[in-house]
């Protein structure tokens, strides 16, 4: 497992190197066209961080892991909740400014809020760093002193996808040459919820396999909307059902609650996966339980995220469409599942 985690960290800073590296700022011009960013104060400075909503699974694992590494490193920080609530984080974004904060690290509410939030960051000359919902090169392309880290969510549908291709009748348990699938969407405004469900069911029919969506509801990254959609679906289409894609791994727990009330047995007489890698969904794969999950590298985005934050703070600008920074999902199965156990 150390051995595991030291290559995982090998992995994030090397790719750190290559991808964190925004510009450093030349020597000052006569008259500088803006004001610089004032270096923190000795020991650290001080840091907030918006999470969307504390609620939710992942993003506890993942601001855990923020706020332990800002806080090992000496900043003062400051995690406020959301609350799903765009408009309750934009006061949340001016309150931290007028405190003056040093640097901010925003999990936008709404991705179609990023161009806002861009704007006021600029004004106010904040350096700052996107994670988790990312906006499009050319919002971010506004404010250099701007990056965003995250992760290649297309890349976790394919992944998806490739585990039941990996299974052995790829998917189609039923034999009649389709696979039958249904589809519990996150929240649809995240480019997560729309590239996993594209993606994941791109790899079945790029490897020639046909495919019956019999389903998709979106389900907000909710285990018990998870729940109730898959219990409605198993109500409605029964053994129809091959494959239940979960766009992330709560609502996969959610569904599986439901494959289970239905005496339904996953591996057996129906697949299931889900991204994220959350310690419920591990132990899960590892019983046999779920087809599989992704890892969706929380500790390795919230280091990356501080490693570039702390490159704005040095002076780091970053030209436009250079402005994301990727941290690679990992595909866990039965077979590897042990080495991401703690
Ligand atoms: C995804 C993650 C979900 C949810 C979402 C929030 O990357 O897989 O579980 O946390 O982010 O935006």
């Amino acid at each position: 497992m150390k051995k595991f985690l030291a290559l995982l960290l090998t992995g994030v800073m090397v790719l750190s190197l290559a991808a964190c590296g925004g510009k450093k700022e030349e020597a000052p011009a006569e008259t500088p066209a803006e004001t610089p960013v004032e270096a923190p104060a000795e020991g650290g400075g001080t840091i907030g961080v918006c999470i969307y909503k504390f609620d939710d699974a992942f993003m506890t694992t993942y601001r855990n892991a923020l706020q332990e590494i800002l806080e090992g490193k000496g900043y003062t920080v400051t995690v406020v909740d959301g609350n799903n609530d765009q408009a309750k984080q934009n006061e949340q974004i001016n309150t931290f400014i007028t405190q003056g904060v040093d640097a901010l690290i925003i999990n936008p509410v709404m991705t179609s809020a990023a161009a806002t939030i861009i704007d006021t960051v600029k004004s106010a000359n904040i350096p700052t760093v996107l994670i988790n919902r990312e906006p499009t090169a050319d919002e971010m392309a506004a404010y250099d002193k701007l990056v965003y880290v995250g992760a290649d969510a297309s890349q976790s549908g394919t992944m998806q996808g490739e585990l039941i291709l990996d299974t052995a009748n790829k998917g189609d348990i039923n034999g009649d040459g389709k696979v039958s699938y249904i589809m519990i969407q996150g929240d649809p405004e995240n480019i997560d919820a729309q590239l996993r469900t594209e993606y994941s069911v791109k790899a079945l029919t790029d490897a020639g396999v046909e495919v019956e969506q019999l389903n998709l509801t979106r389900g907000d990254w909710d285990r018990e909307k998870g729940q109730t959609i898959c219990a409605n679906d198993l109500a409605q289409f029964g053994d129809q059902i091959e494959v239940v894609f979960c766009n992330n791994d709560d609502m996969a727990i959610g569904a599986l609650q439901s494959i289970q009330s239905a005496g339904r047995k996953v591996n057996e007489d129906i697949y299931l996966v889900g991204v994220d890698a959350l310690d419920a969904a591990l132990n899960e794969v590892q019983a046999g339980n779920m087809t599989g999950t992704v890892l969706n590298d929380a500790k390795g985005q919230a280091s990356q995220a501080v490693e570039c934050m702390e490159g704005l703070l040095a002076g780091d600008t970053y030209a436009a469409g250079e402005q994301s920074v990727y941290v690679d999902y990992v595909k866990v199965t039965p077979d590897n599942v042990a080495e991401f156990m703690k």
